[in-house]
């Protein structure tokens, strides 16, 4: 069973915050990485290996799937992959037909009813689909059950704020910034210490899940080992949520001691930092592991894209701490802040996607 975390899904249902209209910076890294998926699916896995000579269930889980679209598109891609292979190695020797499962993974209180009521019309046709509800810092599967896992921007989000940082007599307060931005080594080294332990419980759970042979897709976010959150473009932009917050402290809206009990958990690694928590756990080979620029960073983002992809993936979390009647207004005051201070996307500094498969040993 997984274990409890805390859990703050993406704006549900299918309105114009949803989630589900506001992921295309996400599926820009999915489909910029998707050929070499493809190609090491093609050319490297093991079909009669990964599959028991009688089963003919080929299973991929997604996890941290939210609501859709994203999802959809990455396990159909992966399927599209294993029917290829499976055509191809059909014709050398006899194998049986395959069935597919997807298993959509994500917290309890994610919108799996949006997820399954958009479920692409040929679904049905293409695989069984399962709602797997849980933490995926902590098993949510039987053991050995999986072929194929993928993830993509999910362990961004850690399963708790870590300690400390919201303690005012803490020397790893955050103060009045909301998330790690990097600028108090006491709070980095605080996150730092929640994301290894989170990664260790990740990648254990996920190694129990996987057949031997089986592959661990993952892409998201790092930096490069010189540089800051709050040199970045995304670290500027929670920043300036930080901000708006204060100034609606001062006009009453909220109130500067919330704002002191909080910080996100939400944390982006530094590049070694990521290859060393995946070395650390020791079950997987890593097969793959690249990084890239954004597809999208050669693009100015309007100030509208970026205020709609924030709120749909903060506002659960604002909601939850601040109380619902902050949202509206805070991204609002995001809106204004960005159009009087526009980003400088030539100046940041800049993350990296990447990009990892690992194999079960
Ligand atoms: C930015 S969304 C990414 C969604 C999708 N994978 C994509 O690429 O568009 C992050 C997702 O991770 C999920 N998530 C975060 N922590 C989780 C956890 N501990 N267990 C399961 N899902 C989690 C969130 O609920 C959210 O749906």
């Amino acid at each position: 069973m997984s274990t409890s975390s805390q859990s703050y899904p993406m704006s549900g249902g299918d309105d114009q915050h949803s989630y589900i209209h506001n992921s295309s910076y996400q599926k820009a890294v999915i489909d910029g990485v998707e050929e070499k998926a493809r190609q090491y699916i093609l050319e490297k896995i093991d079909l009669l290996y990964l599959m028991k000579p009688d089963h003919s269930t080929f299973t991929i889980a997604d996890y941290g799937c939210s609501i859709g679209p994203n999802t959809f598109h990455a396990v159909q891609s992966i399927i599209d992959t294993v029917k290829l292979k499976h055509m191809k190695e059909s014709q050398e020797i006899s194998l049986v037909p395959l069935k597919f499962q997807v298993c959509f993974n994500d917290q309890a209180n994610n919108d799996f009813n949006t997820l399954f009521r958009t479920l692409p019309p040929s679904f049905d046709q293409e695989y069984f689909s399962v709602g797997v509800p849980g933490s995926f810092y902590g098993r949510v599967l039987p053991r050995n059950s999986i072929h194929i896992g993928h993830t993509s921007y999910t362990t961004h989000w850690l399963s708790k704020v870590p300690e400390h940082v919201c303690d005012k007599k803490s020397l790893a307060w955050n103060k009045t910034f909301i998330h790690c931005n990097n600028l108090i080594e006491e709070v980095t080294q605080a996150y730092k210490v929640q994301f290894t332990k989170d990664m260790s419980v990740f990648l254990k759970a996920r190694a129990e899940e996987l057949v031997p042979g089986g592959l661990m897709i993952a892409l998201g976010e790092c930096f490069p080992d010189d540089v800051a959150m709050y040199e970045t473009w995304s670290g500027i932009v929670v920043d300036t949520i930080g901000d708006c917050l204060l100034d609606m402290a001062t006009s009453g809206v909220t109130t500067l001691e919330k704002i002191e009990l909080f910080s996100m958990p939400v944390y982006f690694p530094q590049y070694s930092e990521l290859k060393r928590a995946i070395e650390q756990n020791g079950s997987f080979t890593i097969e793959m592991m690249e990084t890239t620029r954004h597809p999208l960073e050669a693009m100015q983002l309007t100030n509208d894209f970026i205020t709609s992809m924030f709120r749909a993936f903060l506002s659960t979390m604002i909601e939850k701490h601040f109380g619902d009647a902050v949202v509206d207004e805070l991204f609002d005051q995001l809106a204004k802040k960005l159009l009087k201070h526009p980003i400088d996307f030539e100046k940041c500094k800049k993350k990296m996607v990447y990009y990892i498969i690992l194999k079960r040993k």
